[in-house]
């Protein structure tokens, strides 16, 4: 069982003013590789707020993939990659290169999403967009793979 942690950028919905429906895809997709979200939280989109709730589900909640969802646009308020990047101990570029790379058979748009990942301490971070459906094609570029990698950083 791989513990996963999820987190949702978004300031509409954590005002309760959006369903967050990429939150329930990625429940839904880590089943598939015996993932168990352990802990899901909606956070608005605060750099300081997002790496606070990042520490907590890595350090009280013993997650071994955490995977955040929304804020990686060009945005002003677009900061997920970038409190990501003060957590993180080592960059795992290849992770969203590969996302990016199969993204853009599906949309030249997918050159605007700043997704990074990256180890922090035990516990792998990967930044996904924010919509459904990217959420669901970034996820399935990655996902056989994130078993041997969580394997390696424990
Ligand atoms: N990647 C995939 N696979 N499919 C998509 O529809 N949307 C893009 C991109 N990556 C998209 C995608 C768009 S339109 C944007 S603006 C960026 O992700 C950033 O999205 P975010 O700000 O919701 O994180």
């Amino acid at each position: 069982m791989i513990k996963v942690g999820v987190i949702t950028a978004s300031d509409k919905g954590s005002k309760g003013e959006r369903e967050d429906k990429s939150g329930q895809v990625i429940q839904d997709m880590v089943a598939e590789i015996d993932g168990k979200v352990v802990s899901y939280q909606i956070v608005p989109d605060e750099k300081e707020l997002l790496k606070c709730k990042m520490l907590e589900m890595m350090t009280q909640e013993g997650v071994e993939l955490l995977l955040t969802t929304g804020g990686t646009g060009l945005g002003p308020r677009d900061v997920t990659p970038d409190a990501t990047l003060e957590l993180i101990d080592k960059e795992v570029p290849g992770i969203a290169e590969a996302m990016r790379m199969e993204s853009l058979k599906v949309t030249n748009r997918a050159m605007l999403s700043r997704a990074i990942a990256g180890i922090a301490d035990k516990t792998l971070i990967i930044n996904l967009p924010g919509s459904p459906k990217a959420v669901n094609e970034c996820l399935e570029v990655v996902l056989s793979a994130l078993p041997h990698a969580i394997d390696l950083i424990r």
